[in-house]
């Protein structure tokens, strides 16, 4: 077996960058090759490059970590087939030393699992004098991050990589997600995959899935099979258990948490194909007193149907599809949704009605439901992440005392750094997804038909073009926004990290990549490394030129991330910028 880099040895590896960091390159100039999201520390003092070794290799003492070796075994495969051009040539020259024949992976602590705050630090150097390269870190999914960095470090056919580079990287936020929903409209498995890998390359952790809601229910459950069997768009639109292990499985390959989100008692019309008795104002018209009466809707968009808190079979249906879903997800932290609960659709039932009619309130009927659902996630050993709502609607809501912080994340998506402030003010974790900032969807105007409002010449609905959450959120948007404005730095603490949104009304796999990429990539370094440089500044100038070769990188990858300028900006370096 090939000499291993030692963790022990890492004291020695910390006097070598504090030497080198003494001649690092200036923070704001580009390197000639760049890595995305930006290390917290990366030092080039020459900008050299060294060919990589025919017979180079990745070496690794942990063949029985199985999610590690199907890592290193890719990046090995893409190291040699990437041949990465980039838009600009890297200005350096080929060292005269031999070519780099291998990286030594160490590890000190195999056994740390995939979920919420696992150490994903990592140190990685390239040296051409002995033609090796170290990578180290505390666990398997720090390693694989590192493994990222080395595999962006280089380019070219045959492929050469940047020589003498010492890198110390480790995350701002320990949850940095996408989220995608599947039920509006489906994407196949592969394209989730895509995704999934896409995201692992970025260092992002978390594909929050968005699996269910009142449009569909693809997924195939073992103990409630009628449910996808009757709420889904068919049978070639269904996820089984096998794909969901598939999906899992390949997240865990990439470092990459699937986190599981079944939406209840509100978005769940889909549940009526199989149980029409548990489910109010199913497969009415949304919007029976048209849009001037809007407090009168049965839900904010078409597609209608809310679980009845009333009903002991919903608890039946309900604890069987947590229970199963519990099973297929290994991940300690499950989405229970809880949004936008519509008085008008549990108005439409007269069980409802009743206890309405004898001093029940809306929010008593959350409490309700919330009163036997979470304590049973929390039996099955399970953080309840929910959207704020719960908390925060000012209609229907609970008090904390229903949802305890321990046991409890709200994740946020009104009113900007406002709401986020309220829900850690009042002790909760909390996963920013801000509709002003991250959410991917917006812009592309409403799905609503039969609108009189566009038969008017230069109507353009309000300048927004029908977008609820317009006008379309940009990456500059995304990278320059913080997550943590406004907060004490006790409050900060709670903000766990955060997820751009894209919810799929008019999105699938057609559209998937551009309208995810590289705007998530953006989200991605902001929270990786921040979107500041080390004197405090904001660093989107030099990032516009980074974003684009990643984004070029990305496409070369088979993602089809859109472009963000003519590429003639990025060859007239400045010349796209409104200051020089
Ligand atoms: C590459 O080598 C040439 C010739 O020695 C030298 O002029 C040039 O400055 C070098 N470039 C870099 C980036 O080191
Ligand atoms: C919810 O549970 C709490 C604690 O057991 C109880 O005090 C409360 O009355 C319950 N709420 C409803 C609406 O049943
Ligand atoms: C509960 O989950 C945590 C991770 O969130 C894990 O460390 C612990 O072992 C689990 N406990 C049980 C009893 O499964
Ligand atoms: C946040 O609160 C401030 C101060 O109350 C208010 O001016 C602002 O409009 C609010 N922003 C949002 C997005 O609600
Ligand atoms: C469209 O809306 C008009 C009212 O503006 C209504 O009279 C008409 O029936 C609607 N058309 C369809 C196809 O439902």
């Amino acid at each position: 077996m090939a000499k291993i880099f030692l963790l022990s040895s890492l004291p020695i590896l910390s006097v070598l960058f504090l030497f080198l960091f003494l001649f690092p390159l200036s923070y704001s100039q580009a390197l000639p090759i760049n890595v995305w999201p930006k290390p917290t520390t990366i030092s080039w003092p020459i900008p050299r490059a060294t060919p990589l070794s025919p017979s180079f290799q990745i070496l690794s003492a942990y063949s029985q970590e199985p999610h590690l070796q199907s890592a290193v075994a890719r990046y090995t495969r893409l190291l040699f087939s990437e041949h990465h051009h980039p838009i600009v040539a890297p200005a350096v020259n080929l060292s005269s030393s031999p070519p780099l024949r291998s990286l030594t992976l160490s590890i000190s602590d195999l056994s740390s699992p995939l979920q919420h705050g696992v150490d994903e630090s990592y140190s990685l150097s390239i040296s051409s004098s002995t033609g090796l390269a170290n990578l180290a870190a505390i666990t398997v999914w720090g390693a694989m991050r590192g493994l990222e960095t080395f595999s962006q470090l280089s380019w070219g056919d045959p492929p050469v990589i940047a020589a003498d580079v010492y890198v110390a990287d480790r995350p701002i936020f320990p949850h940095r997600g996408v989220m995608l929903d599947t039920s509006r409209n489906y994407y196949p498995v592969e394209d989730i995959m895509r995704t999934i890998e896409a995201m692992g390359a970025n260092k992002l952790n978390v594909f929050h899935w968005h699996i269910t809601d009142s449009h569909s229910f693809p997924l195939l459950l073992p103990s409630e099979p009628d449910l996808a069997e009757k709420g889904s768009y068919g049978p070639d639109m269904r996820y089984t258990p096998e794909d969901v292990k598939a999906i899992v499985e390949f997240g865990m390959s990439r470092g990459v948490r699937v986190l599981p989100e079944i939406d209840a008692p509100g978005h769940t019309g889909s549940w009526a194909g199989a149980y029409p008795e548990i489910v109010t104002c199913a497969n009415m018209f949304w919007l029976p007193n048209g849009l001037s009466n809007w407090a009168e809707r049965l839900a904010s968009e078409p597609g209608t149907g809310q679980l009845n808190p009333l009903k002991p079979k919903t608890y039946q249906v309900v604890r069987r599809v947590i229970h199963d879903v519990a099973s297929l997800f290994p991940e300690p932290f499950y989405h229970a949704g809880g949004d936008e609960i519509i008085p008008g659709c549990w108005k439409a039932d007269p069980g409802i009605q009743t206890f309405l009619a004898n001093g029940g309130t809306l929010s008593q009927l959350l409490e309700v439901f919330l009163n036997s659902t979470h304590p049973y996630i929390a039996s099955l050993n399970r953080t309840t992440v929910y959207w704020e709502d719960v908390l925060l609607d000012p209609l229907v809501k609970v008090e904390p005392s229903t949802i305890p912080p321990e046991t409890t994340v709200l994740q946020t998506w009104n009113n900007g750094p406002n709401n986020t402030k309220l829900i850690v003010s009042a002790g909760y974790r909390t996963i920013v997804s801000s509709s002003d900032f991250y959410y991917l969807d917006c812009g592309h105007g409403d799905f609503v038909g039969n609108d009189s409002s566009y038969d008017q010449i230069g109507s353009d609905r309000g300048g927004d073009g029908g977008s609820w959450c317009g006008p379309f959120k940009t990456w500059q948007r995304v990278y320059d926004y913080d997550i943590t404005y406004g907060l004490s730095e006790d409050e900060a603490k709670l903000v766990l990290g955060g997820e751009v949104a894209l919810w799929s009304e008019q999105a699938d796999p057609t559209v998937l990549d551009s309208r995810m990429w590289p705007r998530a990539s953006a989200m991605a370094e902001t929270l990786w490394s921040g979107n500041r440089d080390q004197r405090g500044k904001k660093r989107y100038a030099e990032a516009t030129d980074r974003l684009n070769d990643w984004r070029h990188r990305m496409v070369g990858r088979g993602i089809r991330a859109e472009p963000i300028q003519p590429l003639w900006c990025r060859t007239h370096p400045g010349m796209c910028d409104v200051v020089r």
